[in-house]
């Protein structure tokens, strides 16, 4: 008789600790963060506050080339969305701004605009763009890691609230990926078919490449095999002999 009581509180205790456990994984941000987020914080010390953010009311900063500013709502800013596999954020669009060619790797995106005449786009798999005129109330969705983008087309600046797939959402932006990477320029000037000359002004806009941070200045034309870094023989060995060793 104790025995089964014992064993029914134990599977009791065992449950309770499970489904708090299982409740929440607010992220501590003070441990490494692995292939699904942040590492949980410990429950015990888990407060309210780890599942409230304040601050959305107030444009984001849109001092920048593009005058528009971005304030996300990530699990970094807001712990408690941590593995929850959702988030939000505000843009702000100034009149003239754009937000540039950019996309989320595996994220869908959903945007509400609240104020302003705003154009929003996405380009399918197929090149096709899906694009149009937004006043404020309405929604625009963009499907998972399509490019997509915004123009402020209105006279005044507009604010849209927006919501991704995911607790956590990575960002790639076209010119950043293309002129702020050390990409060499002569790959670039290929690949887009751009002028090497006009890849070389991006580049400068942009701040990119490991030279210019050396340097100061842009890479000269034909100094763009100093970006490519050199692999000894020796490592190019050991690469090697862990291949075999994995596929042995
Ligand atoms: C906005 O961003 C710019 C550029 O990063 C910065 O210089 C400025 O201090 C920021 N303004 C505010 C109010 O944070
Ligand atoms: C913006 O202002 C210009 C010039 O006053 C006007 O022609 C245009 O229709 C306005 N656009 C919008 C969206 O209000």
């Amino acid at each position: 008789m104790i025995a089964l009581i014992s064993f029914i509180l134990f599977l009791f205790c065992s449950f309770s600790f499970q489904a708090s456990a299982l409740d929440f994984c607010v992220a501590d941000k003070a441990l490494p963060v692995g292939p699904n987020g942040f590492s949980c914080k410990d429950p015990k010390k888990v407060t309210v506050d780890d599942f409230v953010f304040s601050g959305l009311d107030t444009p984001a900063n849109t001092t920048n080339l593009f005058k528009f500013g971005f304030k996300p709502v990530f699990d970094t800013q807001l712990p408690g969305l941590n593995s929850l596999g959702f988030s939000i954020a505000r843009v702000d669009v100034e009149k003239g701004s754009v937000v540039p060619i950019h996309s989320h790797p595996g994220v869908s995106e959903i945007t509400l605009l609240l104020e302003g005449q705003v154009s929003f786009g996405f380009i399918s798999s197929d090149n096709t763009v899906y694009q149009k005129s937004f006043v404020k109330g309405e929604v625009f969705v963009v499907p998972p890691g399509l490019l997509h983008f915004a123009i402020n087309e209105g006279n005044s600046s507009g604010s849209a609230v927006q919501g991704f797939s995911s607790s956590s959402p990575p960002v790639q932006v076209l010119d950043l990926a293309l002129f702020q990477s050390n990409l060499a320029s002569s790959v670039i000037a290929s690949s887009t078919l751009l002028n090497i000359d006009e890849v070389k002004r991006l580049k400068g806009v942009f701040k990119g490449t490991e030279y210019m941070a050396k340097h100061g200045h842009d890479a000269p034309d034909d100094a763009d095999v100093v970006l490519i870094p050199t692999v000894s023989n020796n490592c190019l060995d050991m690469f090697l002999k862990d291949q075999l060793a994995y596929h042995s």
